[in-house]
């Protein structure tokens, strides 16, 4: 078996969004058998691209130029779900890249299994939504996608702590507060695929969240420092804007986010 960081460089050097993922389920069973036999795989080293390879389409655009269409339509509908997918294949992407561009933290196998099975599972919702498009007779790549996904990434590639605090603490936790409205959406235009796709990922997020929460404390309590005030620094040096509720209180309560960690990001320092 290859060195993990190795996996994660090959994912992400992998242009095709079927073939990224397929690539991701391959390499996430291997290491879970691996550690069901007992094992701890070699966890290696790498060095990431900054930008992982991707598909010529979609067309990447700034957010203000990409159309925005009303979801009450069958085309806005499937700007929804095109938009989602897009959101899954960069998730998948950024679960790689933390393991491999991080590779050289020291952190307990604990920390991969997470993340591992968090990219398995963004592997799974990206080929869901591309199932459910399809279905309506479109496809990833149909549209344009918005070109600003991978910023997070950007900014915090030298910042482990900023990665975790702006990656599954806001990004994936914003997911969580909107995801119950889009799963309306589909059960109005009873779209049954649609419906329980969302509702899969749904229930899934919440561990991404809670992983990134659970490592966040991990970090603060090795440094002795204070994780509520690391977050709020940090998501102010790294997140562009302020949060905006309304918040899933109970959800981000299940992922062991305390409402004092967001509210005060709110507002204006
Ligand atoms: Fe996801
Ligand atoms: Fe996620």
């Amino acid at each position: 078996m290859k060195p993990l960081a190795d996996m994660a460089l090959d994912v992400l050097q992998t242009a095709d969004g079927r073939a990224k993922t397929a690539l991701s389920h391959k390499y996430a069973a291997e290491w879970r058998a691996a550690r069901e036999g007992g094992d701890l795989p070699e966890i290696g080293t790498a060095n990431p691209p900054m930008h992982p390879a991707r598909p010529d389409k979609p067309e990447l655009l700034s957010p203000r130029d990409v159309p925005h269409r009303k979801p009450g339509s069958e085309l806005g509908r499937i700007a929804l779900l095109h938009a989602v997918a897009h959101i899954e294949l960069n998730a998948v992407d950024l679960h790689w890249d933390i393991i491999a561009r991080f590779s050289h933290i020291s952190l307990p196998a604990g920390f991969y299994d997470d993340w591992v099975s968090a990219a398995d599972d963004e592997s799974k919702h990206f080929n869901l939504l591309c199932d459910c498009l399809e279905e309506l007779g479109s496809h990833y790549g149909a549209l344009p996608a918005h070109a600003g996904m991978w910023r997070a990434a950007e900014d915090t590639a030298e910042d482990f702590m900023g990665r975790l605090a702006v990656v599954p603490m806001v990004l994936e936790a914003r997911g969580l507060d909107v995801t119950p409205g889009m799963i309306k959406v589909f059960k109005n235009a009873k779209l049954d695929s649609a419906v329980s796709a969302l509702e899969t990922i749904y229930a899934e997020e919440v561990s991404h969240v809670a992983y990134g929460s659970k490592w966040f404390n991990f970090m603060c309590g090795r440094e002795n420092s204070d994780p509520k005030e690391v977050f709020h620094a940090l998501v102010r040096r790294y997140f562009h804007g302020k949060l905006k509720p309304p918040f899933n209180e109970e959800k981000r309560a299940d992922a062991g986010l305390p409402p004092d960690f967001y509210w005060p990001l709110t507002e204006d320092l």
